[in-house]
Order: structure tokens, then C-alpha cells, then sequence
């Protein structure tokens, strides 16, 4: 029996041959419409091979654009290039989401120049003093790449400390490049950071569809069996992701998800028809992930609306939906809270969660109407409640 599933998987014919090339993380060889993009920042970095300090960079452009992946290509290269000639040319990339204070990110590159070291616990001063001692000592040229840098707490005195060490290193040098895909936050800036941070700026443009499409099908080349995905089924893919502002990340995923609805089915071939179904998918796993991130009372309530809609308390009579009157919602919530040792807000706070879930298309509000109490709304949920459930539920009890 157990062999059986076993065999199955083994002998299971897939339409990929390297499904792992569209994973995210995956560094492709080629990165078409972003030529001019790779040379001018490899031009701006060059001048550290033979001891100067490059200009820092700061790059922006909206999500999905190669911001990233052009970054780590370029920096890859160099060092590479520098490794054979022997020139101390090192770099720590560090994604500023997980590293989001100014002591993580010393902790990060102390970490990664010195792996010997144990940096928890020390104070930023302590780990700065070592992160220059080793670059004066292998006259290190060091390239910090700051990645979705807005999200950095303290990100000026990050930047300032980070820049000083150039005037107290005598050998070897820092240079930053940071990334980030909020177009307004350059302005935010204070004018130091800014003069600092922003010494080369580069934009990097939205694909349109022909250039998604291009990408996905050199793409598709590594990822799928010859002929296993419908050039239908890439222009599609191609078309909706231009509509999502030209996002290639978008783009792979759902040729990703048309993928393995393909395999689901046990279809020969990717089609239309399988995008069309991965796009329902992709777009639930967007808000599942949106979901995870809310604020933890918008959960709650989310998760006691889901509950109620599982076990098919409230109002039918809308054909098969479930609809909830606010107040037995804000009841349902109140005793969530209690169950999970949280203070439930009041209705005031309560109304305006239930504004911005709204807002975001997780559920509607419609008014009740006659026959109903006062100013009593009729809630519904617009995704499944076991999904919701799913991923809410260990969040919140675990
Ligand atoms: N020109 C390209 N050729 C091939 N693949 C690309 C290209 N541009 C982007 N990609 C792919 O698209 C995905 C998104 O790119 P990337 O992560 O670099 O976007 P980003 O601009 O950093 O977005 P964000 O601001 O959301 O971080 C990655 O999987 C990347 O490999
Ligand atoms: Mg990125």
C-alpha cells in the first residue's frame, strides 16, 4: 500500500523537469531588458578593484522589477572576478525585513566577515570596532548591500555609522547599496542620509508584457519538460502579470501554480485553462499571506468570523453564503479574545476593523435592512473559513 504511493510518485510523469527554477530564490544565468541596468551598476562598482571606494548605490522601482536579483547578479560577478585576482573584495547582503534594526544588521555583517565570533548580546560599538579590524587588516573593500532598506528602523544612524567607518579606515572601505521599492520614501529622507545614501541613484522600470513574456519563456526553457507549456498559456501569464504593474515575481508564480495544476491533472501540457485556475490561486495565496500580517486584533476577529461562518451560525437565505450581524460578530469576537487572554477593543475600534477588512476585500458589509435592529450590518466572508482558519489559528493559540 505504502509502496504503491511510493511507485506513483516515482513513476508520476510532471510537466517540469526543474520546478525549483521558479522558486524565488533561484539566480537566473540571463536577465533579459535589465542589460543596461546590470552595466551600469557594474560600472559604478568597478572602481573598487583597483582601491577606490565606489560610490554608494540606491535602487529603486516597484515590486517585482529584478531590483534584487540584478543586485545579487552584479555583486556575484565582482567577486567572483575579484576572488581569481586575488583582491579583497567582499560583500554581506542583507534583507532588512528579518534585519530591521541597526544592531541586527551589525550583528549580520559582523557574523559574516567573522564567523568565528559570537555577536548576540554585544553592544553595537563592541561589533563596529571589530567589523573595521578586519577590514583593515585584509584591507578589505567591502560592499553592503541594505535590501528593502525602508524597512530599517534607525535607518539614518545606521547609514551614518555604516559610511563613517570610510573616514577612520586608512585601508579598505565600505560602500552601500540600498534597494527599495517604496517609490515615495527617498523623500522622507533626512538630508544627510540622503546625500549620503543616494551618491548614484538608479531606477529600474516596470516589465510590459512583452518583456514578462520573454522572461517567463527562457524561464519555462529551464523549469519545464520541451513543449509542456502552451505558448498560450506564457501570454496569458505574461499579460496578467503586466496588469499587476509589470511584477515578473507575480508572473513566475503563476506559471508555478499552472504548473502544478497541470500535474494535478495529470495534463500533458500547461494551458490556458490551468492559468486561468492558478490565478484564483495565486491571488488566494496573497491575501492568506496579507492575512498572517494583519494586526493581531483584526485576526481575531477574522478568526471568530471564520469560525462562525464554518459552523453555519447567521443568516442564510442568500442563497448558499452566511452572513453575520455585526453584533453577534462583535460578541463572537469579544469571547475569542477572552478565550486567548486578550482584552477585546470596544465597538468604537471594533467598526473601524471591520472598515479596513472591508477595505481589503476580505469580507463585505452590507446593511441589514428591515426587520433588523437600529444600524445592524450583515458581514460575509469572502474566502473559504477553513483556509482562514488554517493559517490563523496556529498564529494565535500557538
Ligand atoms: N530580467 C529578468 N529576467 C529574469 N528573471 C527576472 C528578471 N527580473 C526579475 N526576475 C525574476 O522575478 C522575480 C522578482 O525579481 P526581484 O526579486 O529581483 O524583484 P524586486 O525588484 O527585488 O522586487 P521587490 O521590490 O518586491 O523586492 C525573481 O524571481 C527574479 O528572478
Ligand atoms: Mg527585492
Amino acid at each position: 500500500m505504502i509502496e504503491e504511493i511510493f511507485n506513483e510518485a516515482l513513476t508520476r510523469k510532471s510537466v517540469f523537469k526543474n520546478r525549483d527554477a521558479l522558486s524565488p530564490h533561484y539566480v537566473p544565468d540571463n536577465l533579459p531588458y535589465r542589460e543596461k541596468q546590470i552595466q551600469e551598476l557594474s560600472k559604478t562598482l568597478a572602481p573598487i578593484l583597483s582601491g577606490r571606494k565606489p560610490e554608494n548605490v540606491f535602487i529603486y522601482g516597484k515590486t517585482g522589477t529584478g531590483k534584487t536579483v540584478v543586485t545579487k547578479f552584479v555583486v556575484k560577478k565582482l567577486t567572483e572576478f575579484a576572488a581569481q585576482k586575488n583582491i579583497p573584495v567582499d560583500a554581506v547582503y542583507i534583507n532588512c525585513r528579518i534585519h530591521n534594526t541597526r544592531s541586527k544588521v551589525f550583528i549580520k555583517i559582523g557574523s559574516e566577515l567573522l564567523p568565528e565570533e559570537n555577536f548576540m548580546g554585544m553592544s553595537t560599538a563592541y561589533i563596529y570596532e571589530k567589523i573595521l579590524g578586519k577590514i583593515r587588516e585584509s584591507d578589505k573593500r567591502l560592499i553592503i548591500v541594505l535590501d528593502e532598506i525602508d524597512k530599517l528602523k534607525g535607518l539614518s544612524d545606521a547609514v551614518y555609522s555604516l559610511n563613517r567607518a570610510n573616514d577612520e579606515l586608512e585601508n579598505g572601505s565600505i560602500s552601500l547599496i540600498g534597494i527599495s521599492n517604496n517609490l515615495t520614501f527617498k523623500d522622507r529622507l533626512d538630508p544627510r542620509t540622503k546625500s549620503t545614501l543616494l551618491q548614484h541613484e538608479m531606477i529600474f522600470p516596470p516589465y510590459n508584457a512583452e518583456s514578462l513574456r520573454r522572461i517567463l519563456e527562457d524561464r519555462a526553457k529551464i523549469a519545464f519538460r520541451d513543449g509542456a507549456v502552451e505558448p498560450g498559456a506564457i501570454a496569458l501569464v505574461a499579460a496578467y502579470a503586466a496588469k499587476q504593474s509589470g511584477d515578473a515575481r507575480y508572473a513566475l508564480q503563476l506559471l508555478l501554480r499552472a504548473g502544478d495544476v497541470a500535474d494535478e491533472e495529470g495534463a500533458e501540457r500547461v494551458t490556458e485553462k490551468h492559468v486561468e485556475r492558478a490565478k484564483e490561486i495565486v491571488e488566494e495565496d496573497i491575501i492568506l499571506e496579507m492575512i498572517s500580517t494583519l494586526p493581531e486584533n483584526e485576526q481575531i476577529l477574522l478568526l471568530a468570523l471564520a469560525k462562525m461562518t464554518q459552523e453555519g451560525q447567521g443568516i442564510r437565505g442568500f442563497g448558499t453564503e452566511t452572513r453575520i450581524t455585526s453584533g453577534d460578530l462583535y460578541n463572537a469576537y469579544a469571547r475569542l479574545s477572552e478565550t486567548l487572554g486578550r482584552d477585546p477593543v470596544s465597538e468604537r475600534w471594533f467598526r473601524e476593523y471591520i472598515s479596513d477588512l472591508a477595505m481589503y476585500g476580505i469580507i463585505t458589509v452590507t446593511q441589514a435592512g428591515k426587520g433588523f435592529k437600529g444600524n445592524t450590518r450583515l458581514i460575509r466572508l469572502n474566502f473559504s473559513p477553513r483556509k482562514i482558519i488554517d493559517v490563523l489559528e496556529p498564529r494565535l493559540m500557538g
